[in-house]
C-alpha cells in the first residue's frame, strides 16, 4: 500500500498522541515527513522524539509538494486560518477540534476543498474506537429496540490550576466546554443516532477571571480573563426522534462523562467518548444489567484514525468518516446552542448529515479499510 506523506503543523500537548500512533499503528499508510510549530523548539523537540526528518516553517511545510496531507494541530483559533492555507496550496487537511470558531469560517474551508476536489477531515475520531462503534452496532441491532432519549454530560474543572501550558486557551471560544469537550459527546451521538435537527441552549458563564491557585503550575498566581461559557445545558432533538440532554461544564473539579442512549427494549451505558474504549453495559427490559464485549477494535488511545481512514480514502476514493462535513453539524450544533440560550427560543438547524459509515467488523488492529 502506498504511504502518504503527511505534515503535522503544531506540536502542542496532543501531538505526542498523534505522532506515535502515526509513526507506529498507522505507518503502514501514513508517513510522518515534517512537523512545524510557532515555537521551533517544540518541534525540534518532537521531531527528535519521533525520527521525524524535517523540522519545517508551517509556510515551509505547506509548500512541500511532497507532503499530501496536513495534521493541524493548532490551538482553536489557528485551526481554520490553517486549514484554508493549506487546501489552497492543494493539499488534503485534517484538523483537531473545533473545526473553526463559526459557520463562516467552516464553510469557506469547506468550500475550497470542494472546490480543489481535496478531503477535509476533523477531530474528534475517537467514535472511530471500539466503544462507540460497539455502541452503534448494538444500536443498529435493535438491542435496545428504538432509541427514543440519551443523556449526554461532561463535568470537569475550569483548567485554573494552570498546569497546561496554554490553559488561557480553555477560558475563549474554542476551548470553553462545549467547542472543546461537547464535540467528542456530540459526534459520538450523531455517529449512533444520526443528525440533530432542533436545539435548546442554557449557558452561563460564571466568572469574568480566574486565579491561578495551584503552586505547582509555572503560572501561580496569575489572574486570566474568561471570555466564553463555562456552565451549558442543552437539549438536543434528533431527526431520527430522539432527544438527548447534554451537559458540558469546566466549573467543577475533577472529571466526571457520563453517556446513556434509552430505548424502547433497554438501555445502553456508553463508555467516555473522549476515550476509545472503556467499560460498555447494557440493561435489557427485564432489568438484567450486563456488561458487553466490543465487536471492534481500536479501544486503546487511536488519536490518528481520522487522519489514517482519510489516507485510505484519498487511495480508494471512498468519502473519509471523520469528515469536515460531519464537524461543520457539531460546530452549527455547539453554537445553536449558544444562539438558543441568548435568544431564549428552540432554534431549528440548517445543516444536517448522515451518520458515518461504521467501520466493518474484524479489521486487524493497525489496518482499516
Ligand atoms: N491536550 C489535549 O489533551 C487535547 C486532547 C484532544 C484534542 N486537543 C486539541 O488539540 C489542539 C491542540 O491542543 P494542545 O493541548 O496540544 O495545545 P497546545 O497549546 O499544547 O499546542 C498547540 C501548539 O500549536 C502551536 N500553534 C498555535 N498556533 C499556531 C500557528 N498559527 N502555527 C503553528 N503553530 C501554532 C502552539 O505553539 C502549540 O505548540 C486543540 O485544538 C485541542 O482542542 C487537545
Amino acid at each position: 500500500m502506498r504511504k502518504i506523506k503527511v505534515g503535522v503543523i503544531g506540536c502542542g500537548m496532543i501531538s505526542g498522541i498523534y505522532l506515535k500512533n502515526c509513526t507506529e499503528t498507522f505507518n503502514y499508510i501514513i508517513e510522518v515527513k515534517a512537523v512545524a510549530d510557532l515555537v521551533p523548539e517544540l518541534a525540534r523537540r518532537r521531531a527528535e522524539e519521533f525520527g521525524i526528518g524535517a523540522v519545517y516553517t508551517v509556510e515551509e511545510l505547506i509548500a512541500d509538494p511532497e507532503i499530501e496531507i496536513v495534521l493541524n494541530l493548532t490551538a482553536p483559533a489557528a485551526h481554520a486560518p490553517i486549514n484554508k492555507l493549506v487546501l489552497e496550496a492543494g493539499k488534503h487537511v485534517y484538523t483537531e477540534k473545533p473545526f473553526a470558531l463559526s459557520r463562516e469560517e467552516a464553510d469557506e474551508v469547506l468550500e475550497i476543498a470542494e472546490a480543489k476536489g481535496l478531503l477535509v477531515g476533523c477531530a474528534p475520531d475517537t467514535f472511530l474506537g471500539g466503544g462507540i462503534q460497539t455502541c452503534r452496532k448494538l444500536i443498529d441491532d435493535g438491542w435496545i429496540g428504538k432509541p427514543y432519549a440519551a443523556h449526554a454530560s461532561i463535568i470537569m474543572g475550569n483548567a485554573g490550576d494552570g498546569m497546561h501550558p496554554n490553559f488561557q486557551n480553555f477560558l475563549k471560544l474554542g476551548g470553553d466546554p462545549v467547542m472543546d469537550m461537547a464535540p467528542y459527546y456530540l459526534t459520538a451521538l450523531v455517529a449512533m443516532l444520526g443528525p440533530v435537527k432542533r436545539v435548546t441552549g442554557s449557558a452561563q458563564q460564571l466568572h469574568k477571571e480566574i486565579t491561578v491557585t495551584n503552586p505547582r503550575s509555572p503560572r501561580y498566581g496569575e489572574t486570566v480573563p474568561v471570555e466564553a461559557p463555562t456552565n451549558v445545558t442543552a437539549t438536543l432533538d434528533f431527526h431520527g426522534g430522539a432527544v438527548a440532554s447534554l451537559q458540558a461544564c469546566k466549573e467543577a473539579f475533577g472529571y466526571e462523562p457520563r453517556m446513556e442512549i434509552y430505548g424502547t427494549q433497554g438501555i445502553l451505558y456508553v463508555p467516555d467518548a473522549n476515550f476509545f474504549g472503556g467499560t460498555i453495559k447494557l440493561k435489557t427490559a427485564t432489568g438484567e444489567l450486563k456488561e458487553v464485549p466490543y465487536s471492534h477494535g481500536f479501544t486503546t488511545d487511536s488519536r490518528g484514525i481520522g487522519a489514517a481512514d482519510m489516507a485510505h480514502a484519498i487511495q480508494s476514493g471512498r468519502s473519509n468518516r471523520a469528515s469536515g462535513r460531519l464537524a461543520r453539524h457539531i460546530l452549527d450544533i455547539s453554537l445553536s446552542i449558544f444562539e438558543s440560550s441568548r435568544q431564549e427560543r428552540h432554534l431549528t438547524l440548517q445543516s444536517s448529515i448522515d451518520r458515518p459509515e461504521p467501520l466493518p467488523l474484524g479489521l486487524k488492529y493497525n489496518s482499516l479499510v
